[in-house]
């Protein structure tokens, strides 16, 4: 039982409230009205990769149900949504002209979430790249970065008018990292190091997408959503201290650093051995540092970090995404912390920490919580769904928005991952992290107790007692 209870009334009343979702993970309808294969559709197909063997194909249905989702969303009470545009709808092979029927489809449901008074918040990559691009060396090759920029453009000229709030890229690291280091992710590929090119390249697209975005609409507001994590010693010994400076470096400063305009971190670059290979593209940097309007920040868990062999490996490890280059040399500590059903540590001060990390290196940049939510394994009991430990995730990761607000941090909105239950990368549907539940056999939605929490707490009608 929680004792303290969140309160709408001590945020701001802009605030933006709301939920999160990716194209892959929701929308299905993968072969229609012209949309092109991504890398998912591929990876998904390959044997074991994905932990239920399933894929996209239908996923939420959403891109067939997406009216019915959106008054869903109203009755949670949010005045905001984050989705994603997939590329492959957009062009279908990642060139050329867009997509007419693709625009449409983002264009109806940016319509329908105005209507009902929600602010649409878009990203334009979240890791669904046109497979036909991976097919010449996707993130690895320079030609992608631009490609990137370009599909920007015919996005933001063509949706401009109805779309204001704009992110370049969804969480880099885990494109990078798990798609071209752990191979977990799509494309698959395990190159180790190397697949900091894949970062730059990512980066590099960033900063040609947000110049795309300021050419086509220059009152938009533009920025990047990065994963960052609290990164915490366990001990004060000299290699934990190491250890930590190795996962804080690669998880998070060789992101923020170059989007903030500080360059990459040289101790990252050591550690991965690719100081040379950096150095040729350093006239890269002032574009990659191109001047952001905000920084989303999705905030799921705390990594506390030793040196081998003290820690201990957490199962799962390389799914949870902690298999990348160096992270043989070092190892996640179980601190006794409750966890979610995907092993990680529930931390709600942590997310303090992330805003401040961010705050202390550009104080007068906005900050928003992005994604955060928590994976239960759910059960439907007459029809109700009762997820106590997500309702207090939530719970709890709110209050951590009131307490850094209370700090003079700069935070202006959060956003619950999920809506809906969905496809959850290589864990397929094994995994829910929504706030109202799927049904995958028939695609009946039910809000879950977490859900009626949230939407009692912003007063929608989805409400519970
Ligand atoms: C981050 C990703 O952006 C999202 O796609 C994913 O489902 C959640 N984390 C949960 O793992």
């Amino acid at each position: 039982m929680t004792t303290v209870t969140a309160d709408r009334s001590r945020f701001p009343q802009d605030f933006a409230w709301g939920t999160a979702t990716a194209s892959y993970q929701v929308e299905g309808a993968t072969d229609v009205d012209g949309r092109g294969p991504s890398i998912w559709d591929t990876f998904t197909r390959v044997p074991g990769a994905i932990a239920d063997g399933r894929t996209g194909d239908l996923a939420d249905d959403h891109y067939r149900r997406f009216r019915e989702d959106v008054a869903m969303l109203a009755d949670l009470g949010t005045n905001a949504y984050r989705f994603s545009i997939a590329w492959p709808r957009i062009q279908a092979d990642g060139t050329g002209p867009a997509n007419p029927a693709g625009l449409r489809f983002y264009r109806e449901l940016s319509e329908a979430l105005l209507e009902r008074g929600i602010t649409p918040w878009v990203t334009l990559y979240h890791w669904d790249l046109p497979q036909a691009l991976e097919d010449r060396g996707g993130w690895l090759e320079r030609d992608t970065a631009q490609r990137f920029g370009e599909y920007a453009a015919l996005v933001v000229d063509e949706l401009g008018d109805v779309i204001d709030h704009w992110a370049t890229l969804n969480e880099p690291w885990c494109s990078a990292f798990l798609g071209y280091a752990g191979g977990v992710h799509a494309p698959g590929r395990r190159l180790g190091s190397q697949a900091a090119r894949a970062a730059h390249h990512l980066l590099l697209g960033h900063g040609l997408g947000m110049q795309a975005i300021r050419a086509a609409r220059p009152e938009a507001t533009a920025g990047v959503v990065l994963n960052l994590y609290s990164v915490r010693a366990a001990s004060e010994s000299a290699a934990d201290q190491d250890a930590a400076r190795r996962v804080d470096g690669l998880q998070n400063r060789f992101f923020l650093e170059p989007l903030l305009g500080e360059g990459y971190p040289a101790d990252v670059l050591e550690d991965l051995g690719e100081t040379e290979w950096f150095a040729q593209n350093e006239a890269d940097a002032e574009l990659i540092a191109a001047p952001i309007d905000f920084l989303g920040i999705n905030y799921y868990s705390r990594h506390v970090v030793a040196a081998p062999p003290l820690g201990v490996a957490l199962p799962g490890a390389a799914a949870a995404g902690l298999a990348w280059p160096g992270s043989e040399s070092v190892q996640m500590v179980d601190t006794g912390a409750p966890r979610t059903q995907m092993g990680w540590p529930i931390h709600p001060e942590g997310m303090v920490d992330v805003l401040e990390m961010a705050h202390c290196r550009r104080p007068d940049l906005p900050l928003y919580i992005t994604e955060n939510g928590s994976a239960y394994p759910d059960e439907v009991v007459d029809g109700e769904i009762e997820d106590e430990g997500r309702r207090r995730y939530l719970e709890q990761h709110v209050l951590a928005c009131s307490a850094a607000l209370q700090q003079g941090l700069p935070l202006k909105g959060y956003f619950a991952w999920t809506s809906m239950d969905n496809f959850e990368w290589a864990w397929g549907y094994s995994r829910r992290f929504g706030l109202v539940h799927v049904d995958y056999d028939t695609q009946k939605r039910t809000v879950k107790r977490s859900g009626k929490w949230f939407a009692r707490f912003l007063g929608g009608a989805a409400g519970d007692a």
